[in-house]
């Protein structure tokens, strides 16, 4: 399948732009892999880059360097309740493989509970714990990691009832937690709104439950925030939305808006401390690299001077608006999800089947008619993330109205097309 890809060359980006090698400029909708939270070529982000670059480029793991002590304490900072504590990593696969260990040596467990419809990057720990229509291509995986059901109200799996949700997905959790004897269990791994494996957000009351669940059997709930975290969802971490702190954080992607590749595992005070007088065997080469430490200081300074949570959550808020507007006039469209400036589109063959448009397996090539929209949506020079029978946006968050109106023209271009091919 690697055979017919063949990548639009970029030479330049700009704000919510990138520019190819024809002098075209293209929409990122989609913030690359869904990280461009600060817009591209951001000058203090550059800026940043350019100085640490003349001062201290790089210096091992086992000294201290100023910016990632600076960056661990702005962190603590903006992080929920306890999350203090910064382990720095080259990414977010990185950050869940430690969060794992962390939580299997402070618990003395093994197991732990992940969700079918996940994706927690693709490392061997990291995959393994990722949910099914993700992990085909890495098994066999490691063991000790248990799937348990998604509260993917679109396609509910317990209630059978879209409007009336009775949290029986919380249930099936705790069941499963039951099933494999909760002192067994170190972790429950969660994306608080799943990313790129189906952008679901869970239903009020879901993540307290997780929450009340791991209390009751001393069970590390863990959140994997690296999509979510760094205000695209209206907060600076998905966490607030529900006001659910976890024992444990994993962070990518909006820390440095990917400027130079940095992520973290944020522990509470709580499980740090095992690790005072417990060796934590853990860290690569490049750990805690002052140039990607320094791009994450000066984008967390951008977050708080231009106020990107609250623009966020405005724009997001309209954009969702627009969105049903457009599912209105578009039969394809099965559903709209979003929080903040994370949203989509899920495109079916037929609103009373829910059948998707195209299969819900990363390895099937996208069915015709999902190719269609794909095209036509291209051929206005926007990039949403098409994965699937779904349309995900995550633009930068300070993507303009205009910029916006951009987007949805493109959009609407490619739902017509949708609609045309499935007549
Ligand atoms: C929710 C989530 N967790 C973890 C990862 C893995 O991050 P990385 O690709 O930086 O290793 C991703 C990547 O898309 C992700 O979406």
């Amino acid at each position: 399948m690697q055979g017919p890809l063949a990548p639009l060359t970029v030479t330049g980006a700009q704000g919510s732009w990138f520019f190819d090698d024809d002098g075209n400029r293209h929409l990122d909708l989609g913030g690359q892999l869904a990280y461009m939270n600060i817009g591209h070529g951001h000058p203090r982000v550059v800026e940043a880059i350019r100085r640490q670059a003349a001062e201290l480029p790089v210096i091992g793991p086992n000294f201290a360097n100023r910016p990632a002590t600076r960056l661990a304490e702005m962190l603590a900072e903006v992080t929920p309740g306890q999350l203090n504590r910064i382990f720095f990593t080259n990414g977010g696969a990185e950050a869940n493989e430690y969060a794992i260990r962390m939580a299997r040596q402070a618990t003395g467990r093994q197991k732990v509970v992940t969700r079918y419809q996940s994706y927690h990057g693709s490392t061997l720990g990291a995959i393994s714990a990722t949910g099914e229509n993700r992990r085909f291509y890495a098994e066999p995986t490691a063991p000790g990691f248990v799937k348990t059901l998604d509260p993917y109200r679109y396609r509910c799996a317990f209630c059978g009832d879209r409007d009336r949700c009775t949290l029986a997905c919380a249930d099936a959790v705790e069941q499963t937690v039951y099933g494999e004897g909760p002192e067994n269990v170190a972790a429950i791994l969660v994306e608080p709104i799943t990313g790129l494996s189906g952008l679901v957000p869970p239903p009020e009351g879901y993540l307290r439950r997780l929450r009340e669940l791991c209390d009751r059997h001393g069970i590390l709930l863990i959140f994997d925030e690296v999509i979510t975290g760094f205000c695209r969802t209206g907060a600076w971490f998905a966490a607030e939305l529900w006001d659910v702190t976890p024992d444990l954080m994993t962070v990518a992607k909006g820390l440095t808006s990917g400027y130079v590749p940095l992520g973290a595992t944020i522990v509470s005070e709580r499980v740090a401390a095992h690790f005072d007088d417990h060796y934590l065997g853990a860290g690569l080469t490049y750990a805690a690299h002052p140039l990607a430490c320094a791009a994450g200081c000066a984008t967390l300074e951008v977050y708080i001077e231009e106020e990107l949570a609250e623009r966020a959550a405005r724009t997001g808020a309209r954009l969702l608006e627009r969105l049903h507007e457009l599912a209105a006039r578009h039969p394809c469209v099965g559903d709209v999800r979003g929080v903040g400036l994370l949203a989509c589109l899920e495109l079916v063959r037929d609103r009373q089947t829910c059948e998707p448009m195209s299969p819900q397996r990363t390895e099937a090539a996208l069915s015709p008619e999902m190719a269609e929209v794909r095209r036509a949506i291209l051929a206005c020079r926007a990039w949403p993330l098409i994965r699937w029978n779904l349309i995900i946006l995550a633009p930068p968050l300070n993507i303009s109205d205009a910029e916006i109106d951009e987007g949805l023209h493109a959009l609407e271009a490619g739902l017509e097309a949708g609609d045309r091919a499935l007549r």
